[in-house]
């Protein structure tokens, strides 16, 4: 409001001066207009900084503050990681509230039938009515609209493995309780259907013209036939230095969302064949954790010389662990009669078996590129892996499949991927979060408001 009495004074000293001028008269109307229009701009700005802070409040309960713009500002040293003064959003509890599920997934049209479990005959509903609550903050309200609103024009892509495949559904889902209820106002853009298959699917939210995206890459490097040369045993190869070439489709994304960790198990490469190449030369002898952090290495390689990181908000979803009392589900693991989350403090709920993804950009990261990364300062990390290490109780278990399946008979279980309605929403939410953050920061540069005031 200030910017409407500066500008209004320097038009009428102008019009005094000169007052009987046509030509004079003319350039106060530009000014009156140019006035206005920028309180507007002022105020909507102030709008959107009141919503979220209200929302901040608004969820936040007795026990926790809020958490608005001020937190998402001040946070932004610690990008989202502990810190004294910042808050650690990934740090906190469960808490039961019966406001929650977000959405239901019999409402919600964009859920692989794997991943409804109620409607699969799940018969508990506790597991959909935990929210995560950070020890020293509050998180904003998800807000579909507000979301929807700020990635107008704009691509929000996934990508990784079928659990951020998990993830990606959930958010269509949360998002398009926004969406007007017109059923055509969220389609995919080739008029694929959801299939568990798919290399990659694009929704369009017709009325925000905004696409959220997932591409399938569960090791985000490229994983291909071998070199010719190659000695037997060596069936196909992961070219540790090649980014998979749908990477190409992600670069320009808005918000990228990526995450890998479940293919690298020497089950689902060495042991069935596929080793490491790098430089053009099969590693017979590489292991399967070094083969990790090389792939790594070249996914930081990758931000740094094709994202441009002030356009593109790059997230790394960290692992999200399997939980079951042997093996990773496929192999005769149950976790079916788990009903309540692990409310133990880690480290009890940590596991050795996937301790070494804790730390995907790892010291090592630092010294193989003999410089401070700037990739690593650009990148936020969506820091999972511990608070979902306690909920044993949301994986999709016998319910990835109806009551009359051959699996289901069979008592296969599914103990890495979740149910939905479940915990890859509070991923969602702390994803909002960290965008928020990122939204009101870039969006209110000093300099940009200095603009407002016309200096
Ligand atoms: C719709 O969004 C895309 C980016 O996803 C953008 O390139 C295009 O210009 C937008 N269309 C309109 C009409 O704004
Ligand atoms: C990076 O993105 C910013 C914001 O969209 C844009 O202003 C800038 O020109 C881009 N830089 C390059 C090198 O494309
Ligand atoms: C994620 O959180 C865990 C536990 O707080 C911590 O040990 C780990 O370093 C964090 N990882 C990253 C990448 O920030
Ligand atoms: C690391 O960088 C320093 C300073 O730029 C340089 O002196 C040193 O030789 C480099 N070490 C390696 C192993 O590249």
């Amino acid at each position: 409001m200030h910017a409407e009495t500066t500008a209004s004074k320097s038009c009428m000293g102008a019009a005094i001066e000169k007052w009987m001028k046509t030509v004079e008269k003319l350039v106060v109307l530009a000014c009156a207009a140019f006035a206005a229009m920028s309180s507007f701009l002022l105020c909507s700005l102030c709008f959107r900084f009141w919503e979220a802070v209200a929302g901040g409040v608004l969820v936040g309960g007795e026990k926790s503050q809020s958490w608005g713009v001020q937190e998402a500002l001040k946070g932004e040293e610690d990008r989202g990681g502990g810190g004294a003064d910042g808050c650690d959003l990934f740090d906190g509890k469960w808490v039961h509230d019966e406001s929650y599920p977000l959405y239901e997934s019999k409402n919600c049209a964009f859920i692989d039938e794997g991943f409804r479990c109620a409607e699969n005959g799940r018969p508990d509903r506790l597991y959909t009515q935990w929210r995560w609550q950070p020890a020293r903050c509050g998180l904003p309200r998800f807000d579909a609209k507000l979301m929807l609103e700020r990635l107008r024009n704009r691509r929000l892509v996934f990508a990784g493995d079928s659990i951020g495949r998990n993830q990606w559904e959930s958010l269509l889902c949360m998002l398009s309780s926004a969406a007007s209820a017109n059923e055509d106002s969220v389609y995919e853009v080739n008029g694929e259907p959801i299939t568990k298959h798919s290399g990659f699917l694009v929704f369009r939210f017709r009325d925000y013209n905004c696409t959220v995206e997932y591409y399938r890459a569960p090791y985000l490097v490229l994983r291909s036939r071998p070199p010719p040369d190659a000695p037997s045993p060596v069936k196909s190869v992961l070219r540790l230095d090649v980014m998979d070439w749908k990477s190409a489709r992600w670069r320009d994304a808005d918000v990228l969302v990526v995450n890998t960790g479940h293919w690298w198990s020497h089950e689902k490469t060495i042991g069935s064949g596929c080793y490491f190449e790098e430089g053009g030369k099969v590693e017979l002898q590489m292991s399967v954790e070094s083969a990790y952090e090389r792939s790594m290495k070249t996914f930081l390689d990758w931000i740094e010389k094709e994202i441009n990181t002030s356009r593109t908000q790059v997230v790394f979803r960290t692992y999200s662990p399997a939980h079951s009392s042997k093996g990773d589900g496929k192999s005769g693991g149950k976790c079916h009669s788990e009903r309540l989350p692990d409310f133990r403090p880690s480290p009890h709920s940590l596991s050795e078996t996937w301790s070494h993804f804790l730390n995907p950009f790892t010291e090592q990261q630092l010294y193989m590129q003999n410089s401070t990364r700037s990739a690593l300062r650009e990148i936020d990390v969506l820091n999972v892996t511990e608070m979902t290490a306690q909920r044993k109780d949301g994986h999709q278990s016998l319910y990835h499949v109806g009551p009359r399946s051959d699996a289901r008979r069979r008592h296969k279980e599914d103990c890495s991927h979740w149910c939905l309605p479940g915990v890859p929403d509070a991923w969602n939410q702390l994803l909002y979060a960290l965008f928020l953050r990122r939204e009101f920061k870039a969006r209110v540069r000093p300099s940009q408001v200095e603009l407002y005031h016309f200096k």
